[in-house]
């Protein structure tokens, strides 16, 4: 059994992490492929350090560009590693561009797709990440759904066969590194248990509309008068501060480098609640026992909001200092991650994987 596994962005780096380690465990040989769609220090190599996760086999390099630049660099050089490589499964994870990259190619040379995060939908309908999640779906023949939920949004499309339900990968990694968290971004920046907030913005309709971003950096900057913000800032929102000229916008906040995974999840353990619109950090915050206030009009981890544990606020007028006051402190907490699995999703996937390569065929 021969699988080859493409990333690309920080967060199916880090799931590769836990996948790469469960198929060495069931014997199934792996060629490691980096589309390089993530290249800086802090966005790509240092999860492969601190998760020590091998070295790709392959680096394709395709850098920034507009989606359709991305996905087609990425398509181009996969495409010849996947004819060389010929393996039997073509794994993909998440809603990047390289993730729909991978499984173009796949379906193009009828090599099986497998999708890990399948059938995770939210609005807007047409941000890039759905349109990404959609198509992958759509070609993919194993479907590896990380909550009940998705199982359900793939069958609405017409989607049932060789759909898995195994749990969500992250919630493995959660487990695994939780003894290893680094602390240690506590005290460089003199912050002490629940004085501080974490804040991650990074989506295009968060960023690129300058009234809405200013929205957000004038919130932080309110909620400082309060509460220490430690904002981890995306080289996107980076660019779009300086292009827009809204430096004074973050007087107050504390701006530093994105983290790697042990240091953020470190920050947050610690922190009084989050600020975000990633996909990933809304349910590590979950993991961590702490809440989010989820800048986004929809989520595809719905689960966390329709329990009151997550709050939505896109758009609202409020400050956040006003919206998190808001937020129920006293919601029915479930039993932590059921709907994620039961942290084994990565062995579930090699074992269906190496087990049930019959199920490894195309879909008709
Ligand atoms: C991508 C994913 C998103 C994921 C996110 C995690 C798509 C459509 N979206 O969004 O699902 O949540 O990764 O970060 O694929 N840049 C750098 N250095 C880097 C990488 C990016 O400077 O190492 C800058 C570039 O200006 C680039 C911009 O960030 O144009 C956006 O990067 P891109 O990979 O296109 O999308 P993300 O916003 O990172």
């Amino acid at each position: 059994m021969k699988v080859v596994s493409l990333v690309g962005a920080r967060p199916q780096i880090i799931k590769e992490a836990v996948v790469q380690e469960q198929l060495q465990k069931n014997g199934i040989q792996e060629v490691l492929v980096h589309s390089g769609q993530h290249y800086d220090y802090d966005m790509s190599d240092v999860f492969f350090k601190v998760l020590k996760i091998r070295e790709p086999d392959y680096s394709l390099g395709v850098g920034s560009g507009t989606h359709g630049e991305i996905t087609g660099r990425t398509m181009i050089a996969f495409e010849q590693v996947a004819m060389k490589e010929k393996p039997d499964v073509i794994l993909v994870y998440g809603d990047t561009d390289t993730t729909v990259a991978g499984a173009l190619v796949g379906a193009k040379l009828k090599i099986p797709v497998a999708h890990v995060e399948a059938g995770i939908r939210q609005e807007p309908h047409n941000m890039p990440e759905e349109i990404n999640r959609k198509v992958t779906d759509h070609v993919s023949d194993l479907l590896f759904a990380p909550s009940r939920l998705a199982v359900e949004n793939l069958a609405r499309e017409g989607i049932t066969e060789g759909v898995y339900f195994v749990g969500d990968v992250m919630y493995d990694l959660f487990l695994k590194m939780k003894p290893h968290f680094d602390y240690s971004a506590i005290d460089e920046l003199s912050l002490q248990e629940g004085n501080y907030v974490v804040v991650t913005i990074h989506r295009d309709f968060n960023t690129d509309d300058p009234v809405r971003l200013k929205w957000i950096l004038d919130g932080l900057r309110e909620l400082s008068k309060q509460l220490r913000v430690v904002f981890p800032m995306h080289p996107r929102t980076k660019k779009r501060v300086q292009q827009f000229g809204f430096e004074d916008a973050l007087e107050g906040v504390d701006v530093i480098q994105p983290l790697d995974y042990l240091k953020l999840m470190g920050l947050v353990m610690q922190s009084a609640f989050v600020i975000t619109d990633s996909g990933g950090l809304q349910k590590e915050t979950y993991f961590c026992g702490k809440r989010a206030l989820v800048v986004m009009p929809d989520t595809g981890w719905r689960e966390l909001v329709d329990i009151g544990w997550n709050v939505l606020v896109y758009p609202v007028n409020d400050t956040f200092n006003v919206l998190w006051e808001s937020v129920d402190a006293k919601v029915i907490e479930n039993a932590l991650c059921y709907v994620y699995g039961a942290g084994n999703a990565s062995a579930l996937i090699a074992d269906l994987l190496s087990n049930k390569s019959a199920h490894v065929k195309r879909r008709n």
